[in-house]
């Protein structure tokens, strides 16, 4: 059991709101070493307003650029914690509660990110005794550290004391490079640290104009870009009407589920203009999560989903595809999915993450109970909607009532060249086995397998859904 032995009296909820944050390019050169950190760091904290100069006045809502890592394969935004500020990267997650970043004492964690500093914040509180050690499972990794509490600023709100993990250990290739942590933006019950969210206690505190989060999560895997790159906005406590265009279709989410992940149903699933056959009941409902990169659903949705692309293949259940598939590169793969009563269709770039070899590209709709240990019921969602669909909508996180909004996106936002394949996710050449393929739902079944000559290095696909291990189902 996790039990939080800080005594976290008063939340202090308190509005740092300096000039009017734009949608800043954030675009770090390679530092290397510790005095390059800390010089960035101190124009970052400029930058992101967690030192100014400019008087204090309260806001109720607030932009927080998005940076685009690795080919639209994680969102991150820039947060400060402790006095004087340390400021990371840390991966904008809707589809987990928990705060934490990586110590300079964590040998595991990413090696080009920041790391915090425990001795160098006259505000930290570290926890002690046996209860103070957490364990948070991911879809695709673990972390483990020391609860403390310190004064954590994001955008322009900044709330003290706020209860995070201060990791120390983390399973292989969690991250790439530049990312030092997650901020979870799931509700309470989720959280393995116990505590509320930094977004939970500003809404309660009523310092959001409204309790809302949204997000606009730009493309960029169609595009020449860089490692890390502008990618989008979030905005605490509203909206911008700027972003999205009509009306927000908000729905409520499913009867009888109390708030943990940012739950909603998948009523409906077509695939090049035909609707396919999908679970009902609790294993049709969806954790929208910005924190994973994929979408992924149940074992027989997704290969009912995949069995309507000619000369598709599930890859080999035990290799580094396990739950994947391929299909023609040639083919342009369009899918929709329902909320509530309205269809948004998934942009055919994002339904491809690269090619394989021999004409085949890996799809973006994997199947959850294959390639995760995420396995369905318990609590844990059938689906989770990551960003391969959140791209391709203004989507808004309502905590009161409990409800997921999705709107069309501004004209101009993430335009795309609507073909797949234009510019895919980069395929890393290493020497890894190839992948045998495991079954076919295409009309080639008895063809050989594709020879693969450039493998992906899948561990930039980041599954930061937390794994329960108890139902919160009610
Ligand atoms: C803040 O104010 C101090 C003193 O007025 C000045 O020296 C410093 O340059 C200012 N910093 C910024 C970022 O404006
Ligand atoms: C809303 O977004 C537009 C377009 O990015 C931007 O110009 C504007 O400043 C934003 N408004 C607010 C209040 O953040
Ligand atoms: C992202 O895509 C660009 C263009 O295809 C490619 O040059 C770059 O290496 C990719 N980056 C990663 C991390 O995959
Ligand atoms: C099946 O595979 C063969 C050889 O790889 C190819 O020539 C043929 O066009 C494929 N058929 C279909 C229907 O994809």
């Amino acid at each position: 059991m996790v039990f939080l032995s800080l005594v976290v009296a008063t939340i202090l909820v308190d509005v740092v709101l300096s000039d009017p944050l734009h949608i800043p390019i954030v675009k770090r050169t390679k530092v290397k070493t510790v005095e390059s950190y800390a010089n960035a760091a101190e124009k970052l904290r400029y930058k992101y307003g967690f030192k100014s100069n400019s008087s204090r006045k309260r806001g109720n809502t607030s932009p927080v650029a998005i940076t685009d890592e690795q080919n639209d394969s994680s969102y991150s935004g820039v947060v400060g914690i402790g006095t004087p500020a340390q400021i990371f990267s840390v991966v904008l997650d809707t589809g987990s509660s928990d705060l934490w970043v990586g110590s300079t004492s964590c040998l595991t964690c990413s090696v080009n990110a920041p790391a915090f500093d425990p001795s160098q914040s006259s505000t930290l509180k570290l926890a002690s005794g046996g209860s103070s050690q957490v364990h948070i499972i991911y879809g695709s990794g673990t972390v483990q550290g020391g609860l403390a509490t310190d004064t954590v600023s994001l955008g322009g709100f900044s709330v003290a004391p706020q209860t995070f993990l201060v990791v120390d250990e983390t399973s292989a290739n969690l991250f790439t490079d530049g990312v030092s942590g997650i901020m979870g933006l799931g509700f309470e019950s989720l959280a393995a640290t116990k505590a509320l969210p930094f977004w939970e206690s500003l809404a309660n505190n009523n310092q959001f104009s409204s309790p809302e989060m949204s997000f606009y999560l730009a493309r960029l895997v169609d595009q020449a870009q860089t490692e890390e790159a502008p990618g989008g906005v979030l905005i605490l406590g509203g909206t911008n009407s700027s972003l999205y265009q009509g009306q927000i279709d908000f729905v409520n989410m499913p009867d009888g589920v109390s708030p943990s992940y940012w739950w909603q149903q998948v009523n409906k699933v077509t695939v090049q203009g035909n609707t396919v056959g999908i679970s009902t009941g609790t294993t049709s409902y969806a954790a929208i999560d910005t924190g994973t990169t994929l979408v992924g659903g149940p074992s027989t949705d997704v290969k009912s989903i995949w069995a309507e692309i000619t000369g598709s293949q599930a890859l080999s259940p035990t290799g580094q595809y396990a739950g994947m598939y391929s299909y023609p590169c040639s083919i342009d793969v369009q899918v929709t999915i329902s909320f509530g009563s309205n269809s948004w269709p998934i942009n055919t770039a994002d339904m491809n993450l690269g090619e394989l070899g021999n004409g085949q590209c890996l799809g973006g709709i994997f199947d959850l109970t294959a390639g995760s240990d995420a396995g369905t019921g318990q609590g844990n969602p059938g689906w989770v909607v990551g960003d391969t669909f959140l791209k391709n909508v203004y989507s808004v996180f309502r905590s009161n009532p409990p409800s997921v909004g999705f709107a069309q996106l501004a004209d101009g936002l993430s335009a795309s060249s609507g073909t797949s394949g234009s510019n895919p996710a980069q395929i890393t050449q290493t020497s890894d086995p190839l992948p045998s393929v495991s079954g076919s739902s295409g009309s080639n079944a008895s063809s050989a397998p594709p020879t693969v000559n450039a493998m992906s290095s899948l561990y930039l696909t980041l599954f930061a859904t937390l794994v329960l291990a108890l139902s919160l189902l009610r």
